[in-house]
């Protein structure tokens, strides 16, 4: 079990360059099945939720090639239907394979996730679209499996909540449907609009991508393609939050500053000054961070759940008390307990937690929860008088490219031991 040693109370402060998003990653490589021919894909992160993907993918029968951040995935000999217990547990979101699966052989088998470690997260809105668009559906112990042994047909869908998962699975089942799919309610994150990106790249008819309608025309046949993935908002949002809890100047390069519109404004309003050019943001933290009347997450445009946690870190040193309230998963609260142990003030109550902003927060030995929370604790760590041990990061690995390489080069002191 590695775990991160960290020296804190530097201030941070130097440039990076962002990682590729891992949350556009993750579906455009099981979109990759979709297609007979080989795909070439950039800006694939070196992360672990990756490496389980690329795992699902030699397992049903493509032949894969990885040279640092670029990732050939040969589709060809796809005949396996089944993804194993195993490799599902390895990562909740594998079940985005259901629709690339179902759509290439007429067959996706796969257990059911179940809960995770921020929420319940059912498939429910997977399921029936999946249904809807001419699939049968049989749920037997937890073992999930989906037909359509006639092929999949377009439909009219209307998700009661813009889920980026059942969006992703729809457009990626649909794009080899007969007829056309309507996809109302949509969600809009910048992910979303990076699969249709990829889709349409191999032959697909995606439109509308990025509002909340979204429309796949089916073809028959995809052709090979070559995509770089975006740059992942959550993982640079991270590391401006990272600059603003230690009072430093960080710059991240190659960027979309857009993308993180709503976490600048958040940030801006704690007291930061942000300069944004076309493909990086810098940040510069005041002398004393200011409190934030209201955090809420929201779907996108809003402000995104995956940076609730890091954010919750730096307003723990705000002056002044701060609410945040998460609206996406019932149990993102979970790093808050670890926090406590730095010194920092929170009360949590259901979805909401008042942060009341400390003068200081102490080095603390901690337990990472789950990914983005693990990076709360990172933060705070840094931000820390004295020592710290944030224990069992293979959460954080899931999502950031060896973390602590990219914050020393940043002057953290921090280190991994195993
Ligand atoms: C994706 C992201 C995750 C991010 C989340 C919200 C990936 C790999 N993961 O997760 O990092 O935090 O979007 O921006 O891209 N829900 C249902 N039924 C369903 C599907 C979802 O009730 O069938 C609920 C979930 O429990 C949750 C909410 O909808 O409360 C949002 O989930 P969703 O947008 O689907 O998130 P994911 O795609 O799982």
């Amino acid at each position: 079990m590695s775990s991160f040693l960290v020296s804190g109370g530097r201030t941070l402060t130097g440039e990076t360059v962002c990682q590729g998003s891992k949350n556009s990653s993750l579906p455009i490589l099981a979109a990759c099945i979709l297609n007979e021919h080989t795909v070439t894909l950039e800006n694939i992160p070196e992360i672990s939720d990756v490496e389980a993907t690329l795992r699902i993918l030699t397992f049903l029968g493509c032949k894969i090639r990885r040279e640092g951040a670029r990732v050939a995935v040969d589709a060809s000999g796809v005949t396996g239907s089944d993804i194993p217990d195993g490799l599902m547990r390895e990562m909740r979101s594998s079940v985005i394979f259901l629709g690339a699966l179902l759509a290439r052989t007429g067959r996706a088998a796969l257990s059911a996730p179940g809960g995770c470690e921020i929420g319940l997260r059912p498939i429910d809105l997977h399921l029936e679209a999946m249904e809807k668009l001419g699939a049968s559906v049989t749920d037997a112990a937890g073992r999930i499996e989906c037909t359509a042994p006639q092929g999949l047909r377009g439909a009219v869908i209307r998700l009661s909540f813009p889920s980026v998962g059942a969006t992703e699975n729809i457009m990626i089942s649909a794009a080899l449907a007969a007829g056309q799919t309507r996809i109302h309610n949509a969600a809009r994150e910048p992910e979303i609009s990076d699969l249709a990106d990829f889709l349409n790249a191999m032959g697909a008819r995606v439109s509308g991508a990025g509002g909340s309608t979204v429309i796949v025309d089916g073809v028959k046949k995809l052709h090979g393609a070559a995509h770089s993935v975006i740059p992942d908002r959550i993982a640079g949002a991270t590391l401006l939050a990272a600059g603003a809890v230690t009072g430093g100047r960080v710059r991240v390069k190659k960027l979309i500053p857009a993308h993180l519109e709503p976490v600048l404004d958040i940030l801006e309003r704690a007291g930061c000054d942000t300069e944004i050019r076309s493909d990086s943001v810098t940040l510069s933290a005041p002398a004393a961070l200011k409190s934030v009347k209201t955090v809420r997450t929201m779907p996108y445009p809003g402000f995104p759940t995956d940076i609730q946690p890091p954010v919750t870190a730096v307003l723990c040193r705000a002056q002044g008390a701060s609410v945040v309230i998460e609206t996406i998963f019932e149990n993102r609260y979970k790093y808050v307990g670890e926090l406590t142990r730095f010194g920092a003030k929170i009360r949590v109550d259901g979805r909401v937690a008042v942060v009341e902003g400390v003068p200081r927060l102490y080095g603390a030995n901690v337990l990472t929860p789950d990914l983005r929370g693990g990076a709360a604790l990172t933060l705070a760590a840094l931000a820390a008088e004295g020592e710290s041990r944030i224990e069992d990061v293979r959460h954080i690995d899931r999502g950031y490219e060896s973390l602590e390489h990219t914050l020393a080069a940043l002057s953290a002191d921090i280190r991994r031991i195993d």
